[in-house]
């Protein structure tokens, strides 16, 4: 059999690059059956999902590809807040050793979200902020969970979205509740307590909005975020990693070129990990047929891997669910067609799209530079 110089074009690529296919879905070679943790691995990563439990518990053929495609998993709500304390003296595990369980069964490590996030506090939580004593809730909180997860937890978001410059801090902090219980120096008080609590964990800073070269207010936020990171490793606080959502936009143009290369050398210069957490592509507004959208998501999906991937310091990749079947998209951004939403690698039905043709070549081309 002869084989073809890498990365010579095959009359089929050819014709399909023509179509405007990027080259890395039109290589026959990814027509291969699709293992996507293992064409991670391979590249020095870990590709996983965000799960609900009863998805997995009660989809048998979702439960099989999530264990083919994923060697990393996150609960997408079973470990935040208002899942885990229903009441100041209680925590309710349950959903979260649910998810806990899957992960065994995959044989695969999780990573946590979130310690402390603005959004999903149960209103008790936020009565304890205002009258209570805020540190002592705060730590009891993520030391009860991390030491509960420790070994099975790899690597926590520990503190979710604290930028928000809108809030016209000059640090740029967020007025969480968190902050306006405590100050800035929550994070610090997180951080300790949940590298107190494993010490093996990787702590990371999770947030949105740090994706796009040519959105002002990204830009501005990518400034912010980084002095935030500096003060934080100046001060010796533990922190390992930060974790950008990756919640990609449909209807903008790929965006992801020298300054989000820049940004992620000075993340990694910093000593920190680059994680990519919630990665999905809205395609509300994407216009076309299924074919014409999905081609949209799939070259969204490449590009913006094509820099994340090419910064040595990336670590992980996790989308924000692994099929169309079941993704929060549906409910948070329909479409005003009322089509069903395509954000993810998989559709409904479990096929791969081109999208994890994306994410098989992105994963392949990091191998391929070594
Ligand atoms: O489980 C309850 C159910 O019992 C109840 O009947 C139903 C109706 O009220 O609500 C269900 O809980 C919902 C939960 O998702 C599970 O479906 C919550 O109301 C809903 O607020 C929650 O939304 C989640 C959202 O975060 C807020 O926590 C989404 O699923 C989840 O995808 C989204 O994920 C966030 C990340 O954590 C942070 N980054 C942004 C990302 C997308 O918004």
């Amino acid at each position: 059999m002869t084989r073809s110089r890498p990365g010579a074009q095959t009359p089929l690529t050819r014709r399909a690059v023509a179509a405007g296919l990027p080259l890395a879905l039109a290589t026959p070679a990814l027509a291969q059956p699709l293992r996507l943790a293992a064409l991670a691995q391979r590249a020095g990563l870990r590709y996983g999902t965000a799960i609900e439990p009863q998805t997995v518990e009660s989809d048998p053929a979702f439960a099989s590809l999530v264990l083919d495609q994923c060697d990393l998993i996150t609960a997408e709500n079973a470990l935040k807040w208002n899942a885990l304390r229903p009441d100041r003296d209680h925590f309710d595990f349950a959903a979260a050793d649910r998810v806990a369980a899957f992960a065994r069964r995959a044989r695969a490590p999780m990573h946590g979200h979130t310690l402390v996030w603005h959004e999903a506090i149960p209103d008790w939580a936020i009565h304890q902020l205002r009258s209570g004593d805020p540190r002592a809730l705060l730590v009891d909180h993520i030391t009860t969970v991390v030491r509960r997860y420790a070994g099975r937890v790899v690597s926590w978001d520990v503190i979710n979205e604290p930028v928000e410059r809108n809030d016209r801090r000059p640090d740029g902090l967020r007025k969480s509740p968190w902050f306006e219980a405590l100050g800035p120096g929550y994070l610090e008080i997180a951080l300790r307590a949940a590298h107190a609590a494993d010490p093996n964990a990787r702590l990371a800073i999770a947030d949105y909005g740090l994706e796009y070269d040519d959105i002002g207010w990204m830009v501005e936020k990518r400034g912010t975020m980084l002095d935030l990171l500096r003060g934080l490793k100046a001060r010796g606080v533990p922190l390992h990693a930060l974790a950008l959502q990756g919640h990609l936009l449909g209807d903008h143009p790929p965006a992801f070129g020298a300054g989000l290369a820049a940004f992620l050398r000075e993340v990694a210069s910093l000593g920190l990990a680059i994680y990519v957490t919630e990665l999905d592509v809205n395609d509300q507004n994407i216009l076309g047929d299924i074919a014409q959208r999905d081609r949209v998501v799939a070259d969204i999906y490449a590009r913006f891997l094509r820099t994340v991937l090419a910064e040595p310091a990336t670590q992980i990749v996790v989308t924000w669910g692994l099929s169309d079947r079941y993704t929060s998209k549906t409910d948070f951004a329909p479409r005003p067609d009322h089509a069903p939403v395509r954000p993810l690698p998989f559709d409904a039905d479990l096929r791969p799209k081109p999208a994890a043709r994306s994410l098989a070549a992105a994963f392949s081309g990091r191998t391929a530079r070594g």
